[in-house]
């Protein structure tokens, strides 16, 4: 991760590397960019007259020894069209791209400080804050590579120093603020990427455990107060818990489960801590977040087709999300309670394997009829959902799961899935993911939807028809959810990762979204 920092001298006199303006498409010089072109005799606007660069975001243009300016180069980084019809969500959607196109530019590149006036031309306080916290996310995230296991491994870069000039519309001990929230979701999104990038033969189940144990242990180290615990339950455990519905989807594989519980007690920067399974309900008790934790998902018995199955590694970025969410919390000491519990296993065939036909009981007593190996994830995440309302008194108890293929055809890579059974919590979820830029959509939750899965061997089947996929997975968990909880689910199969191509790579997704949510019933 690199360094951020506000920025407040003036930047025309900075030693620096790089000074990023931004340039508005169709539309007269303002901000940096403005000082830039009147030390330099009006060359910016004589590049913008040739057509050489025309502000559309996404681009940029690098200009070296500019004449009147400190900083050794001046980069134009395109923000795209401002005009009056355009919408505030919009705007802030070019300047997603254009920090998401200066991070691919400044990736490879050996410059170290980089002033970013690109940024200070928000107008709104809205506007202003999304710029530093999540569009500072969005730069880390773009710049976010992968240690590639190769022989010869390119030689790392030295972290950068990124110098924040901020707008009017945000004061400056609120701007440090925004910064440092910024910051700190950019670290827990590294660890997450890093995890859910990993090949499955590297992240296994107790392999992730690893990986979070010393994530906690390195961010305890290094703030020593945090109150940030972890605890690992090993199949044993499980089994004296009741969890056969997970277990059974384990037992296919070699490699052993895990459970993962994560508990940051952020209130006790406040107040005392919540006890668990003591604390009663009031705005102390804290937000648990589930997440699926299928470090391969190769369809058990009823086994996947070969092409594309390589993307089942991402099968625990629900997982991965839910330990970076508590990661950034911590590390940003956000003032209440959140416990992440990721449920970890391997879906394989073999002779010790689930099979179609088979009925489990699982830990909420109910049993379940397997008729598709390949509908594991509600399978493991109904035991971690009964395990999260036995042991704590969730004000909001959020799943987020890679669930269904069906959910990639009904929404597509743009938003994900959002169910609840309270229509406050869908709204506050749904809003968010629209402020972060990380949407969701609300989809139904009529119980018509559980007719297909009514089962003459046990109290419910895993599978019902192909129709409505999304939604009959959605309900299967609701089975599992006390009336009194207020539950969400996040299907972000279709948002999770990019499969194909140069950008393959796990996204970040819903990170930023639970992130917003948090922060907004912290205030
Ligand atoms: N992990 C998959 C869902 C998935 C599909 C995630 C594509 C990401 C991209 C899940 O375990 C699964 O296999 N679901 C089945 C359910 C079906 C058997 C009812 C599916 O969607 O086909
Ligand atoms: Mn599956
Ligand atoms: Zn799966």
């Amino acid at each position: 991760m690199n360094l951020h920092l506000l920025h407040t001298q003036d930047p025309l006199k900075t030693v620096a590397d790089c000074l990023v303006v931004g340039i508005e498409q169709e539309a007269p010089l303002s901000g940096t960019a403005k000082l830039v072109d009147m030390a330099s005799g009006g060359l910016i606007r004589r590049i913008l007259a040739a057509k050489d660069f025309l502000g559309i975001e996404g681009t940029s243009h690098m200009l070296h020894e500019v004449q009147g300016v400190t900083p050794k180069r001046v980069m134009l980084l395109g923000l795209g069209k401002k005009s009056a019809d355009i919408s505030s969500t919009q705007r802030l959607k070019h300047c997603k791209k254009a920090l998401s196109a200066l991070g691919s530019a400044l990736k490879a590149s050996p410059l170290t400080q980089i002033i970013i006036a690109a940024t200070e031309l928000a107008t709104t306080s809205e506007g202003a804050q999304w710029t530093l916290t999540h569009g500072l996310v969005t730069l880390e995230r773009a710049m976010n590579e992968y240690p590639a296991l190769r022989q010869t491994s390119k030689k790392a870069l030295p972290p950068k120093t990124f110098h924040w000039r901020t707008s009017k519309a945000i004061h400056g001990d609120r701007a440090q603020a925004c910064l440092v929230r910024g910051a700190a979701m950019a670290f827990g999104m590294e660890k997450m990427l890093l995890v859910a990038n990993h090949p499955a033969n590297i992240c296994t189940p107790a392999a992730f455990a690893s990986f979070a144990e010393a994530f906690v242990k390195e961010l305890i180290k290094h703030d020593k107060k945090t109150p940030l615990s972890i605890n690992v339950l090993k199949p044993d455990q499980l089994k004296k818990l009741g969890m056969h519905s997970f277990l059974g989807v384990a037992k296919g594989s070699d490699e052993p489960a895990r459970l993962v519980e994560i508990v940051y007690r952020g209130s006790e920067w406040a107040t005392e801590a919540v006890v668990r399974g003591q604390s009663k309900k009031s705005a102390q008790s804290p937000v648990v977040l589930v997440g699926k934790g299928v470090t391969f998902d190769s369809g058990g018995i009823s086994l996947k087709p070969g092409a594309e199955m390589d993307h089942m590694k991402w099968d625990m970025c629900g997982a991965a999300s839910v330990l970076g969410t508590l990661l950034a919390c911590a590390k940003m000491r956000l003032p209440i309670d959140v416990v992440g519990i990721t449920p970890m296993c391997e879906n394989m065939p073999s002779g010790k394997a689930s099979k179609p036909s088979d009925v489990v009981r699982t830990m909420s007593g109910l049993t379940v009829e397997n008729l598709n190996t390949d509908a594991e994830g509600r399978l493991i995440l109904c035991d971690a959902l009964t395990y999260a309302q036995k042991n704590y008194q969730a004000r909001a108890l959020i799943d987020v799961a890679t669930l269904t293929g069906a959910c990639v055809i009904a929404l597509g890579d743009i938003r994900m899935g959002l169910y609840s059974n309270n229509d406050e919590l869908g709204l506050l979820l749904k809003n968010a993911g629209d402020q972060a830029l990380d949407p969701a959509w609300p989809m139904p939750t009529d119980d018509e939807y559980l007719e297909g899965m009514k089962s003459n061997f046990a109290d419910i089947a895993n599978i019902s028809g192909r129709s409505g996929g999304s939604v009959t997975a959605a309900k299967f968990l609701s089975k599992f959810i006390n009336k009194e909880t207020l539950w969400a689910h996040l299907d972000i199969a279709g948002v999770a990762y990019v499969g194909n191509g140069k950008e393959k790579g796990a996204t970040g997704r819903p990170m930023a979204l639970l992130m917003q949510y948090l922060m907004g019933i912290a205030k």
